[in-house]
């Protein structure tokens, strides 16, 4: 994928790092990019992951590394049903890690191979992302039944109104921390600069907006509006010719869904900022709709707009790293950072009640308007 997330001489560009939220779950790839009896790796909150689909079809992550002495899992050999470390041979079964064969053991040996496990997280498929659970370290690790973790959140899903739709998906590389990546997703000020295009919109749109938000659990709500009517997709699904409903919404710790709804036709997103390390994060889009159902090559003009979209986030993420690398200090104002600030409130209240401490309340206290110029 061509996206420049390193210097001009290769090097990875590294800003400053983000506190991680853990227990919950993030998207690690595509599962078409798993191909029978394939390993495919993946890194997740700096933890290096193994992932692949059993022959029965379920998918699996494990911790890319051999409960032994270390080796990367993902350079063994799978079967489809056990991966095999490539170092002393030892195999296991994916979806548990539980080690099911130690060819050097004898009958002179008393070990039972079966009561060792590599580390395996929860994994789910969902609109073609492999999710992963990411227990908080050092927890879930000899639960009482076998390995299970615990996962008591709901695996992510897009909102969809109906059987039919046309879907695509979009994902790019950002050199940011996921809290730089995150407020660059909500921040509504970037807009006419970031996304100048004929067919979006120029600086010449701006104009004062007023948005209503509410406090939704774990995030906060762009209440159902009409959209911004300076924006020519926008314009364009009025062709429908029926009020149009917006309804954005941020949930922790890094989901931001979106759903336009115009009478029986409808549009939905999900984009995620999921940290790769602690300095450096990923957005995947993924979006369905069954407006234009019928007319041709709308998923791939779609698909490209979508991608210039995302291209001009990356590309000013790529350069605000470049500043980012040495420190500034950084500010955050009224009204068009204020969610910027929600964002760090929410986050840093499930941090505290992560650890232990009793939760603060919610920082939106009940329905506020915003007004900023965009
Ligand atoms: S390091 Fe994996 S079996 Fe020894
Ligand atoms: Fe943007």
């Amino acid at each position: 994928m061509p996206f420049a997330t390193t210097t001009e001489s290769g090097a990875p560009i590294q800003g400053p790092t983000a506190t991680l939220i853990y227990d919950d779950w993030y998207p690690a790839l595509r599962t078409d990019t798993l191909r029978p009896g394939k390993l495919a790796t993946a890194i997740l909150l700096d933890i290096p992951l193994v992932l692949g689909r059993r022959s029965d079809g379920r998918v699996f992550a494990m911790r890319d590394s051999c409960p032994h002495r270390g080796i990367p899992l993902s350079y063994g050999w799978y079967d489809g049903n056990r991966v095999t470390c490539r170092y002393h041979g030892w195999e296991f079964e994916p979806c548990s890690g539980r080690c099911e064969l130690i060819p050097s053991l004898t009958s002179h040996d008393h070990l039972d191979a079966t009561r060792i496990f590599a580390t395996a997280f929860p994994c789910e498929e969902r609109d073609g992302h492999a999710w992963v659970y990411i227990p908080s370290p050092g927890s879930g690790k000899k639960g009482p039944a076998g390995r299970e973790v615990p996962h008591p959140r709901p695996v992510p899903e897009l909102t969809k109104f109906g059987p039919r739709y046309r879907s695509a998906f979009l994902t790019a590389d950002l050199p940011c921390n996921v809290d730089h990546g995150i407020i660059g997703l909500m921040d509504p000020a970037h807009g006419p600069f970031v996304h100048q295009a004929w067919w979006w919109r120029s600086r010449a749109s701006i104009r004062e907006k007023t948005k209503r938000f509410e406090p939704i659990p774990e995030g906060f709500r762009m209440s159902a509006h009409a959209p911004s009517g300076n924006s020519a997709p926008y314009k364009l699904l009025g062709v429908y010719g029926q009020p149009i409903e917006t309804t954005i919404d941020f949930t922790l710790p890094n989901r931001r869904t979106e759903v336009i709804r115009c009478g029986d036709k409808w549009f939905s997103s999900l984009t995620t900022i999921t940290p790769v390390t602690s300095s450096t994060c990923r957005i995947d889009v993924i979006a369905a709709w069954n407006v234009f159902y019928h007319v041709p090559l709308v998923t791939p003009i779609a698909k490209f707009f979508g991608a210039r979209f995302v291209r001009q986030d990356q590309i000013t993420m790529i350069q605000q790293a470049e500043g980012l690398r040495h420190n500034p200090s950084l500010m955050l104002i009224d009204d068009a950072d204020k969610p910027a600030k929600w964002y760090f409130a929410l986050k840093q209240t499930r941090l505290d009640s992560a650890a232990g401490e009793t939760a603060a309340k919610h920082p939106i206290d009940g329905p506020v308007e915003l007004h900023w110029r965009s």
